[in-house]
């Protein structure tokens, strides 16, 4: 399975934070915000990873992660130059992706939450047609939507209906099988001139293909659209890493966990970054690992 970071629009709703910088480059607290997509699709075990984004904004995000050979990483970089919706992150991806299946996360996405390593493994596991994550939320209206039935199964997608169904929201990690590729190539653009990843899913629903796993109520879904929420999102991140003195979403500790890079190349990452909390964390990691070899 292959990954794709989806990191292009203007942030408008964030300005004037976003008028000189990508919004996926904000810090959210102690990293910037696209470490957390990108430690998501690592925990997956997902190693090929494409970062879309706009042209302005892509050679800050080359400058951040590099080719992610330091990391165990096989990173692409490429340019969304129109925000034309989700889904032609299919089309600019189509030839790299080949005969893969994918997941595909939104950058602005953080999740974080107990078992979500195991959930995307097995959701990975025989994938025939596409797995959504839901998660119950008190405005629905905000998001796409979805009706499931008791198996699982999504009944209905609904873009930011004005009278939601119901208040699951269908969050921005997608996992598809390969068919994707041709079902985004036949979408026509909706009436606020966008392709729609709703469309989508709703292909895959008609078949019966379209599968959803609820994340639970101990489970955090944050949200980094506007001024307050970003804020939110940094201060819930500061007070569980202060609390229980672990970092979330530090790539190079699950690089270290997941077996992609050794203690010596988990080192070298925090002793680049020696003056910063983050750095010294890396650095403790990867100390700790050598003393248990
Ligand atoms: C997009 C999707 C929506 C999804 C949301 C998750 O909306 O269109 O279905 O629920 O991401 O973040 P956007 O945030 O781009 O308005």
């Amino acid at each position: 399975m292959k990954g794709i970071i989806l990191a292009g629009g203007a942030g408008t709703r964030l300005h004037p934070v976003t008028l000189a910088v990508s919004k996926q480059l904000l810090p959210v607290y102690d990293k910037p915000m696209i470490y957390y997509p990108l430690s998501v699709l690592m925990l997956a075990d997902i190693r090929d990873i494409m970062i879309i984004s706009t042209r302005e904004d892509q050679p800050l995000f080359q400058r951040l992660l590099g080719d992610g050979s330091e990391l165990g990483l096989r990173l692409e970089y490429a340019v969304q130059d129109q925000p034309n919706g989700l889904p032609e992150a299919f089309l600019i991806a189509s030839d790299w992706v080949g005969d893969d299946s994918m997941a595909l996360i939104l950058g602005d996405n953080i999740f974080y939450g107990p078992g979500l390593p195991g959930f995307l493994q097995e959701s990975q596991r025989g994938l025939d047609g596409c797995v959504l994550f839901g998660y119950h939320v008190s405005d629905p209206e905000r998001y796409g939507v979805g009706e499931v039935d008791e198996d699982g199964r999504l009944l209905s997608i609904e873009e930011k209906p004005q009278h939601p169904r119901t208040n699951r929201a269908i969050t921005g990690l997608y996992l598809f099988d390969n068919k994707v590729l041709d079902i985004a190539k036949n979408l026509v653009p909706s009436a606020r001139g966008e392709l729609e990843i709703t469309d989508v899913i709703r292909s895959y629903q008609a078949r019966g293909k379209a599968r959803v796993v609820d994340l639970g109520r101990g489970f955090a879904w944050l949200d980094t659209g506007t001024h307050d929420s970003l804020l939110d999102a940094g201060q819930y991140v500061q007070v569980l890493e202060r609390r229980q003195g672990v970092r979330i979403a530090c790539i190079e500790e699950i690089a270290l966990r997941r077996g992609f890079i050794d203690a010596d190349a988990c080192y070298r990452r925090g002793a680049a970054l020696p003056k910063s909390g983050y750095g010294e964390y890396v650095m403790e990691t990867a100390r700790k690992e050598r003393e248990t070899r």
